[in-house]
């Protein structure tokens, strides 16, 4: 159980014909994704001989939420993805909004994650090994806890700020999806940017540390690309609401003004179920 090495930023979505061929190419739905809540299609896409392979979320498939009653998910993936590409990160696989056999929908590079990775563990401790970070005790039955843990990874911190920013109501195991060259990526945003907080996570090892200074410089980066004159205010009023992005700013302000990783609201940190 030891840490990954460190990986520099980089963005695979600063690939102009990649978003291209996501946004133009021709989509074909090849399979439905059994364990998606909402509708989530294994597609193809194609376009002059270039062919990658993507998810499709469309909003017609969406179920609708009590609490998110205001846009769609496939616009807050689109809107998180932007945020990550703001970031320069590259935390988020590229993301579009289009047209699909089943109306508009989110199109999203499709990610091959290698399984062994290891980000997450459950440990008969009382704290977490060096290289790992302490997200909280959880029951495992007969009456016993164990220790959850995650790496101490830089690519999750940033993944933690990303997500703080973004107020992902939903950071589980199974939407963090590392790749065989040292990447890791982010899926599955659609409940992000209420303007209440609900960030729910699986993420809080870094909770009250503070920022790096390389979260530092990519807020201020955001806190200018989310003025009014900003380049991705301008990207992200087409996808979310004026008081989302409102709320949006403000938590960056508050980033940039604690210069700490944000702490769990309760008692217990707010954690999505089923964790994985
Ligand atoms: N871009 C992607 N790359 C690889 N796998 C994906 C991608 N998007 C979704 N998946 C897979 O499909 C599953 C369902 O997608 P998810 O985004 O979680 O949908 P839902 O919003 O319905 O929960 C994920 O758990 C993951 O296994
Ligand atoms: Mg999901």
């Amino acid at each position: 159980m030891s840490a990954p090495e460190r990986i520099p930023p980089r963005s695979v979505t600063t690939d102009e014909p990649l978003a291209d061929l996501l946004t133009h190419g021709e989509l074909t739905v090849r399979g439905r994704i059994r364990d998606a809540s909402n509708a989530a299609l294994y597609c193809t896409v194609t376009q002059d001989g270039r062919e990658a392979t993507c998810v499709y979320k469309p909003v017609a498939g969406e179920r609708p939420l009590w609490d998110f009653p205001d846009g769609t998910l496939a616009q807050r993936e689109v809107a998180a993805y932007e945020v990550s590409e703001a970031t320069g990160w590259g935390l988020i696989p590229p993301t579009v909004l289009r047209e699909g056999p089943y109306g508009e929908g989110m199109v999203q590079l499709w990610i091959e994650a290698s399984p062994e990775a290891d980000l997450l563990a459950l440990v008969d401790a009382e704290e977490p090994e060096p290289g790992w970070k302490a997200i909280g005790f959880a029951e495992v039955g007969d009456g016993k806890t164990a220790l959850l843990v995650h790496a101490d990874d830089e690519r999750l911190r940033r993944l933690a700020v990303l997500d703080a920013v973004i107020n992902n109501a939903d950071r589980k195991g199974g939407h963090l999806l590392p790749t065989e060259d040292g990447r890791l990526y982010g899926i599955d945003h659609g409940v992000t940017f209420n303007t209440e907080n609900k960030l729910r996570t699986l993420l809080w090892g870094w909770a009250g540390e503070p920022l790096t200074p390389e979260a530092i410089d990519a807020l201020k980066g955001l806190q200018e690309a989310l003025t009014a004159e900003g380049a991705l205010a301008g990207r992200l009023s087409a996808l979310i609401t004026a008081a989302e992005l409102d709320a949006t700013r403000a938590r960056v302000a508050v980033l940039l003004e604690t210069g700490t990783h944000p702490e769990p609201s309760g008692e217990w940190p707010a954690i999505p179920w089923p964790p994985v």
